[in-house]
């Protein structure tokens, strides 16, 4: 069996060619087909229609696409490139709202041209490239370390519910909330895994149940209304879900309903982990009330999935893509560095500061 944790590759760059390749995650799974984009607009539109998703993998896009719209400038000074590197990097912001990591890796590159401001233009450029492939190195590596740390909350057979996909092609690979289930899967803890399909944009019917079922994963896909029976059942030890942004408190954004599921975690009695690299996490958002919740289009409700409309024409659709779980019902945010229990306050920030 194939295992997709070592050959898909979401987002990559072809530096010869001045191109970032995409897995576009709008079309699977029915079709896997990589989109080749040159232009900082299709950057963009990746971005805001979902080809490329996932905070982290978001985070690597902007992070290729801010570089290579840089490199085709024809400026000849430090000041002329800053000014054409920031007209890039603003527009590239206003692509999506919510996941941190877009403003995260953003603000990083832009750092990166600031400590080479006494270098050639020449030089400049490849020291963004060299930022951006860092970037996707370093989440792959820290991926791998959430996993590991993840892994330790978990025993073999337990049955595992996860929402929308946090998994390898929302990252550089492993994923976040799915990297305990990849590591587990190599070491044979035989877990069962429920994914809520993910109402309105299907990730977890598309993407999760697709790539864990190409690694062998014992899948089995839910309606999202069917969280609350799974857990009544017996059948789930344990929810991972990731995030894209969580707050200073412990407060987290995540793929609209991922509260609800929290909500019914407690009620049920089973611990619900948050998966979250620490680029993810914004400890300039005090709580959850000043992350930025995304709307998007009422389409999405009515009629995208549908070959017909599912609703009344002109009928009031609202569409919050993300939403925010009030970190009393997180019983651990698990990141690279260790696992942050309550008070987030105080637990979050250490990580920061702790050594490797
Ligand atoms: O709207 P999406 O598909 O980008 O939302 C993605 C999620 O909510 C993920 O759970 C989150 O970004 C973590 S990805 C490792």
């Amino acid at each position: 069996m194939t295992n997709p944790i070592n050959v898909i590759e979401s987002v990559s760059l072809d530096d010869r060619n001045d191109t970032l390749v995409l897995l576009d995650q709008t079309v699977l799974p029915n079709k896997k087909e990589f989109l080749n984009l040159t232009e900082v607009e299709q950057v963009w539109d990746a971005i805001y229609n979902l080809k490329v998703r996932g905070a982290p993998a978001i985070g690597i896009a902007a992070a290729f696409g801010v570089y290579l719209a840089t490199k085709q400038s024809t400026a000849e000074t430090f000041d002329a490139l800053y000014d054409d590197f920031r007209k890039h990097k603003d527009y590239l912001a206003t692509s999506r709202p919510t996941a941190v990591n877009l403003f995260w890796a953003l603000d990083r590159m832009e750092r990166r041209l600031h400590a080479e401001s006494a270098s050639s233009v020449a030089s400049i450029k490849l020291a963004l490239k060299e930022e951006a492939d860092l970037i996707k190195k370093e989440d792959q590596e820290v991926c791998e370390a959430i996993g590991e740390h993840a892994l330790t909350l978990l025993k073999p057979g337990w049955g595992l519910l996860t929402h929308c996909n946090a998994g390898t092609i929302a990252t550089a690979k492993y994923g976040t909330a799915l990297a305990p289930i990849y590591l587990g899967q190599e070491r044979g803890y035989d877990f069962k895994v429920f994914a809520d399909e993910t109402r309105p944009l299907l990730q977890g019917a598309r993407l999760t149940t697709w790539e864990l079922n190409e690694a062998g994963v014992d899948v089995t896909l839910i309606a999202d209304n069917m969280a609350s029976i799974v857990m009544k059942e017996n059948k789930v030890q344990a929810v991972l879900v990731g995030c894209d942004r969580v707050a200073a408190n412990g407060d987290t954004a995540n793929k609209i309903g991922t509260s609800g599921v929290a909500i019914l975690a407690k009620y049920h009695g089973v611990p619900f982990y948050v998966c979250a690299p620490l680029s993810t996490i914004d400890l300039q958002s005090k709580t959850g009330d000043d992350i930025e919740i995304e709307l998007r289009p009422q389409e999405e409700i009515t009629s995208k999935w549908y070959s017909e409309p599912m609703a009344p024409a002109g009928v009031k659709a609202y569409n919050p893509a993300f939403d925010v779980t009030d970190h009393e019902l997180i019983t651990g945010i698990v990141t690279e560095k260790g696992i942050a229990y309550p008070p987030y306050r105080d637990s979050l920030a250490k990580l920061f500061h702790k050594e490797d």
